[in-house]
């Protein structure tokens, strides 16, 4: 029996520019294009694994989520990408790993209650704790030995002083929250958010419904006010692509729970 891969889904190619090259390099890499989004199977790490470009949105996760349950059969779903800083204390070129996922913009009140998906009786969605703390110990290991590696200008250009790991609350939603008074009210009414983000609310959802085992990581690429926006692209394309790739690699290298490929 070949290994069950392991599904990795992020929503813009730059968040994972360098896994999307390093795939590309694997000749024996296949892409299938299902429901307008490519699929692209082969090996990362010596490690068997999907890695798909979802878009942005929750339906769009949603629907990558579902095509790589179906069409793969992944063992587990790993949803990588940026995010703003949601509590005060998570800075720009920090990095959470989720153990709950909420969506934000969850609301069927009266009906029922605020952040909870109608008829399930959940408002967050957990993550796999072993894959979690995978990633974290991952995350320690590239803060220690990987990020010091990255040039000292692109560190003084993001003003990434002491990077640092935080565990906790994910939310999702359908909009780039990019506003004082927008944020404000996000930490009002989740103060335990650590993150916001577009995505993985969707995926932990969808996985759940599945049985599917995920896991999330988002790297802060902004503090979600008035300059959410500014230096967004520079961050992907110098930042998130050098920190998708190395906390991967150190995480498909150790990970004892999925399969040898
Ligand atoms: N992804 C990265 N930054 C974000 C923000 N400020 N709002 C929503 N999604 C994001």
């Amino acid at each position: 029996m070949p290994p069950s891969p392991l599904g990795i889904l992020v929503p813009l190619a730059e968040e994972a520019e360098a896994l999307f090259a390093l795939m590309k390099q694997d000749g024996a890499t296949q892409t299938r294009r299902i429901g307008g989004r490519d699929y692209h199977s082969g090996h990362l790490f010596g490690r068997a694994c999907v890695l798909t470009l979802s878009r942005v949105g929750k339906v769009a996760a949603a629907t990558a989520t579902a095509g790589l349950i179906h069409a793969y059969e992944v063992g587990a779903i790993l949803n990588v990408g940026v995010a703003g800083g949601a509590a005060q204390t998570v800075k720009v070129g920090d990095i959470v790993v989720g153990e709950a996922m909420l969506q934000h913009d969850l609301d069927a009140r009266p009906i029922f209650p605020r952040y909870e998906v109608p008829l399930t009786g959940m408002s967050s969605f957990a993550a796999d704790t072993g894959i979690a703390a995978g990633l974290a110990s991952a995350v320690e290991a590239f803060l220690a030995e990987d990020l010091p590696l990255l040039p000292a200008e692109i560190r003084g250009q993001f003003t990434l002083s002491a990077p640092s790991l935080h565990r906790g609350l994910i939310i999702s939603g359908d909009q780039f929250v990019n506003g004082h008074a927008a944020v404000a009210a996000l930490r009002r009414d989740l103060p335990e958010a650590l993150a916001i983000e577009m995505e993985s609310g969707a995926v932990a959802q969808v996985c759940h419904d599945y049985g599917v085992p995920c896991a999330v990581l988002r790297i802060i690429s902004d503090s979600a006010d008035d300059n959410a926006h500014v230096d967004f692209p520079a961050f992907l394309a110098k930042v998130a692509s050098y920190y998708s790739h190395h906390i991967l690699r150190r995480f498909l290298q150790q990970a004892q729970f999925l399969q040898q490929a």
